[in-house]
């Protein structure tokens, strides 16, 4: 072995609960509106050793898709909203397809496509006439193609789509989107496919934080509120808000629509007039959340379906615009230290080769033989010369060394690392 680089490696710790909550299913966003965010396969490392299998990203990243071939992760892959007007032409729908879903799917599980982000909440209503049109193009592409069994068609709306939301009973649509929104409930219905929402009690307690219990937006232990016309009792406000879809859905005449969570969570910084975005509220909500989604329990309207969240998100996104809360979502800094401690054990390998692409891996904690090989095997794809892997099972006290040569299909880099001592 030539001269050797020793990585460093990054550890969290605490409760082994978490391996439970993923196995519900928790799902995370993992935005890239950042310079500093870690490869793509070292990402699929960290998930894997957080036993995060549901990933949802704002585009068709093929580094990503890729990265993540042969993993137990499933994919939600966004259409931007730019792309909106172009797909309502099956051609360039289908051509998009082929293009970004189809070379992939066979390694990689991809279950739905957003087309458009929180459209009907924007002002571009030429923007808004196209999302319904798109989603059908879109579908019929797939379809077309032969994935509309694996793959659903939907979109992800703001909550602020709702007029009316408490009480969740009378929960009801914006009536100037009922023209939109009636079509895509349709769809939904046809298709089998869930209705999306993002959903931040956060922005209901910064807008009126003397009005707003910080205990009922947070999940902490509260009086809460009555439904009067259900006499249902909520102890949280993302409850509530996901039972007033339910019910603006049902006003539509549909009972047969799923609604999940594509988007949640809480700003662990903001500016300062962004009342809340601290820290400590921040890992209330999230740890608050994921052992609420351990009891697997639904919500009050809906008791027997699980709530089904995608929590934002990943990574701090530096480049995110507007105030600075929105770069500040994450529940991990890019290199891979957690924000704020919620429970969450896994670890981000940082890597560093020679120019002879020999490399050494340091993996130093309590990490098992066997969670060595998976971290191999599950990165088999990306062959990319000799590698040694070196860790010291602190449990044991003992050092080890795994091999394994690798080659580049692609010449791509697909690692990185940084030099340490
Ligand atoms: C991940 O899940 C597996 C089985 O579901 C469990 O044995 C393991 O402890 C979990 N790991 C973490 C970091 O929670
Ligand atoms: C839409 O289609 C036109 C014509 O094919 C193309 O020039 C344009 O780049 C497309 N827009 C996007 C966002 O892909
Ligand atoms: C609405 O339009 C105005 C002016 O065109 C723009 O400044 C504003 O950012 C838009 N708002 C949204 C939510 O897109």
């Amino acid at each position: 072995m030539a001269t050797l680089f020793r990585g460093l490696l990054l550890l969290f710790t605490l409760s082994d609960s978490f391996g439970r909550i993923c196995s519900l299913g928790v799902g995370i966003n993992y935005g890239q509106i950042a310079n500093n965010l870690p490869s793509p396969s070292r990402v699929a490392y960290l998930l894997r050793s957080l036993n995060i299998s549901r990933v949802k990203l704002y585009d068709a990243d093929p580094n990503v898709l890729t990265a993540f071939a042969n993993s137990e992760v499933e994919f939600v892959i966004g259409l931007g909203n730019e792309y909106l007007e172009n797909m309502t032409d099956p051609v360039k729908a289908q051509t998009w397809i082929q293009q970004h879903v189809q070379p992939y799917i066979s390694l990689t599980k991809i279950t739905c496509i957003t087309v458009g982000n929180e459209v009907l909440t924007g002002n571009d209503t030429q923007l808004m006439s196209y999302l319904f049109p798109a989603m059908q193009t879109v579908y019929e592409a797939i379809n077309n193609l032969g994935l509309s069994k694996e793959v659903y068609v939907t979109t992800a709306h703001s909550i602020g789509i709702l007029g009316n939301s408490f009480p969740p009973s009378a929960g009801t649509f914006r009536p100037d989107l009922a023209e939109y929104i009636q079509p895509i409930i349709n769809f939904h219905s046809q298709t089998n496919s869930p209705f999306l929402i993002n959903a931040y009690p956060f922005f209901a307690y910064k807008d009126n934080p003397g009005q707003v219990s910080l205990e009922y937006v947070l999940f902490q232990p509260n009086p809460g509120t009555m439904d009067p016309i259900t006499n249902l009792k909520y102890d949280n406000m993302l409850y509530a808000q996901i039972d007033a879809v339910y019910s603006a859905i049902k006003a539509m005449g549909h009972t047969d629509v799923q609604v999940k969570i594509s988007e949640t969570g809480w700003p662990s910084k903001g500016d300062l007039n962004e009342v809340g975005a601290t820290p400590q509220n921040a890992k209330l909500y999230n740890s608050n959340l994921l052992s609420r989604l351990q009891q697997n329990e639904g919500t009050p309207a809906k008791p027997s379906v699980p709530v089904d969240i995608y929590v934002f998100a990943l990574f701090n996104e530096n480049l995110k615009p507007g105030p600075a809360s929105e770069r500040n979502y994450g529940l991990y800094y890019p290199d891979g230290t957690p924000v704020y401690d919620i429970g969450l054990r896994g670890f981000l390998p940082r890597m560093a080769y020679s120019a002879s692409w020999k490399k050494e891996l340091s993996f130093f904690g309590d990490f098992s033989g066997s969670q060595i090989e998976a971290f191999i095997h599950y990165h088999s794809i990306h062959q990319l010369g000799y590698i040694a892997y070196r860790y010291k099972n602190l449990v044991d006290d003992v050092d080890c060394v795994w091999c394994r040569y690798w080659w580049a299909s692609s010449g791509r880099v697909v690692w990185d690392g940084d030099r340490v001592g």
